[in-house]
């Protein structure tokens, strides 16, 4: 997630992943369409309605707020934030229930809230987290919102052959995909595919009753903060 572009003679290639996502804004949803992913979809929202019923939500890295309009079907209230303008401008124009959502801009490392909420909901956000950013970014939430707030999350499972390919891992065992825009600029992105395992060792210092679920494109895992 740094600023940096990394080049050499012939490739351009810019690391920074919050623009990356600004630019594709308009297309974002289209991720939302793909076939293959039809069948996992309803799942996954029965879940997250489920998993967010009744609570006061702080919603981080909302985009185009494809999830937050699950999340009013059920939450009492949920501020959705971003780092980007140009998603909650996508994610407005939704019109949702203007008593139930409030939208906000929110650097997600950089959390800073009097707002007693319940529950803090990242979807589609943890696997851009660099393995170092992790536990600052679990004791910010922490420090934020107090001990027993629900953490509510879900993202992305590696499937072969239908995710875009892993382009480079480094040292710490972060995974990097290469992402292309229409504009033909390209973009390196962190796209870490943690197991189950992988989930509860690092969430386990922040997270007690840790629960995930697993099906063929999303994984789902809520917990309480320590
Ligand atoms: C993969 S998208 C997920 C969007 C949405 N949660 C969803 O599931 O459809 C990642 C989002 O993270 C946002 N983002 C990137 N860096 C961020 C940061 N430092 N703080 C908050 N949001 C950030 C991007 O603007 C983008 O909307």
């Amino acid at each position: 997630m740094s600023a940096n572009s990394n080049s050499n003679s012939n490739i351009h290639v810019n690391t920074n992943m919050a623009e990356y996502y600004a630019k594709r804004a308009d297309q974002y949803d289209n991720v939302y369409a793909r076939p293959e992913r039809q069948a996992d979809l309803p799942v996954v929202r029965d879940w997250l309605r489920n998993a967010v019923a009744g609570q006061r939500v702080l919603e981080i890295a909302c985009g185009t707020g494809y999830w937050t309009a699950e999340v009013v079907q059920t939450a009492e209230h949920v501020l959705a934030t971003d780092i980007n303008a140009e998603v909650i401008a996508l994610a407005r124009a939704r019109n949702l229930p203007a008593d139930k959502v409030d939208f906000a801009l929110a650097d997600a490392f950089a959390i800073e809230t009097a707002q007693p909420f319940t529950a803090c909901f990242a979807g589609f956000w943890w696997s851009h987290v660099l393995r170092e950013q992790q536990d600052s970014f679990m004791e910010r939430l922490r420090e934020q919102l107090g001990k027993d707030t629900l953490v509510v999350m879900m993202d992305n499972v590696y499937v072969e052959g239908i995710s875009t390919s892993i382009a480079r891992t480094d040292l710490l065992g972060n995974t990097f995909q290469i992402r292309r825009l229409g504009s033909g600029e390209r973009y390196e992105v962190v796209k870490n595919f943690p197991s189950d395992s992988g989930l509860r060792k690092r969430l386990s210092p922040h997270l007690k009753d840790i629960r995930i679920q697993r099906i063929e494109h999303y994984w789902m895992l809520t917990g309480r903060l320590k």
